[in-house]
């Protein structure tokens, strides 16, 4: 029989932060717990930043990717604004302080009411990707008493720019989003009518694309198709950037992508202002979820590890097939049978506590015999994470941790069961 001291590590690889930090976390906050690192994040706006010299360029952070308002401050204090892709994320960048001029807004099939609700936060810079949305937003621009006034406030004083989210098949294929070039004419035709400009064009890679090739290669003919906007301002250029979750494999080079785009849009000779708005290449890294062994059982060679948390805490790799890292370590001193060898992997499925059929967290990681008490982290849960999170088999959702300057913070509550009964009508008689 063998001891384990406490928080023995079994795989040191890339924690990022102590095993006695993680530990100490899970004590005071529970588990599971999403922990988010401050410096990291800080790091990864300052690289990205730095990479593109273009001087007219503003970033934008895309908060689809995560909506905590301590993070969405965390880029309005590095001189970051907002890319919203709904209303919604408009409201909770108004809430962490951002000011209607440093939101852009890119998104979909919004209905009239929402029509509205934008154009009364005065949002600066609005994309659309349909005709459709382009000629919505002019009606409502015009029509509704209170777009009116702040039309005279606003649009001309403050220069609201309206653009086009471009489809280009030949460079992403068949997309339901965008205006194809062809539209252009009937789209300033639109807003001409109504005594508006449009002034820029939005195009958007792809989501998670690593190989920078695919960005720089269309450069120009994103550029090109830019130029047929008469009225040609700014330059949106997504969105899409990837993040290395294998972490050894090839990572988005910002410095080419930078250096690429800035040599263009200089060349041009036009002033064109750029808008870069990353989402998950800038937030993807800052964050870390922990969770519990709670079971371990054995099918022949394979290991299933049973975890305190679920796919509805983290819907990423098992439901849209993406991969997040798993390290682990002992959390508990445990009396139990030796070990093959302290540190021999076994392929192991980490699963979540439910028993649907995708509740994994992980499938064939190569992981150390574990044991009920020990201890996972996933890595690289700040983008796509907590936000695409669910009450899907009813599971309260975890807390979030903020570390910063050598303390840690809570940012967000962990859930109890009485969230489920959020909005259901309770007291209805029975009909009969
Ligand atoms: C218009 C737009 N911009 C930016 C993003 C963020 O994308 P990513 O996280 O891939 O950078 C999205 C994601 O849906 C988007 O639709």
């Amino acid at each position: 029989m063998a001891r384990l001291e406490k928080s023995e590590q079994l795989i040191s690889s890339s924690l990022p932060f102590s095993w006695e930090q993680a530990q100490e976390l899970v004590n005071i906050y529970g588990s599971p717990l999403y922990v988010y690192q401050s410096d990291r994040l800080r790091e990864t706006i300052e690289r990205i930043t730095k990479a593109i010299n273009y001087p007219r360029t503003q970033f934008r952070f895309a908060s689809v990717t995560n909506g905590n308002i301590a993070l969405l401050k965390i880029f309005r204090s590095a001189g970051w604004g907002l890319h919203a892709n709904s209303p919604g994320d408009i409201y909770l960048g108004l809430q962490a302080g951002f000011e209607p001029s440093e939101i852009v807004y890119s998104g979909s099939n919004l209905n009239r009411a929402e029509m509205v609700q934008v154009l009364n936060w005065g949002v600066a810079i609005l994309n659309f990707d349909s005709l459709a949305q382009l000629r919505l937003c002019c009606e409502v621009f015009f029509d509704h008493a209170e777009a009116q006034r702040r039309r005279e406030e606003s649009c001309r004083e403050k220069g609201v720019r309206l653009g086009l989210r471009v489809n280009l098949p030949e460079v992403t294929g068949d997309s339901r989003i965008g205006v194809r070039s062809e539209e252009f004419g009937e789209a300033i035709a639109l807003t001409g009518e109504v005594g508006l400009k449009l002034s820029g064009l939005h195009f958007y890679r792809g989501t998670g694309t690593n190989a920078t090739t695919a960005f720089t290669e269309v450069i120009d003919t994103v550029i090109a198709t830019a130029q047929q906007l008469p009225d040609w301002e700014y330059l949106d250029f997504g969105g899409g950037f990837g993040y290395p979750y294998h972490h050894s494999k090839a990572a988005f080079d910002w410095e080419m992508f930078g250096a690429e785009l800035t040599e263009r849009i200089t060349r041009l000779g036009r002033g064109i202002d750029l808008i870069i708005e990353p989402g998950r290449a800038a937030v993807a890294s800052c964050a870390t979820l922990l969770a519990e062994v709670v079971s371990v059982k054995w099918q022949g060679e394979k290991q299933i590890v049973g975890v305190d948390t679920t796919v509805a805490n983290l819907s990423v790799p098992s439901v849209h097939g993406g991969y997040r890292e798993i390290v682990t370590w002992k959390k508990f001193p445990i009396l139990h049978s030796p070990l093959p060898t302290p540190h021999s992997l076994f392929t192991t499925d980490v699963c979540g506590n439910t028993t649907y059929s995708r509740d994994y967290l992980g499938k064939n990681c190569q992981l150390p015999a574990l044991e009920i008490g020990d201890a996972i982290a996933i890595l690289d849960v700040g983008a796509y994470g907590y936000a695409m999170s669910s009450h899907f088999l009813h599971r309260p959702k975890p807390a979030e941790v903020l570390l910063e300057n050598g303390t840690h913070r809570l940012i967000r509550q962990r859930e109890d069961y009485s969230v489920l009964l959020t909005n259901q009508v309770l007291d209805i008689s029975p009909p009969f």
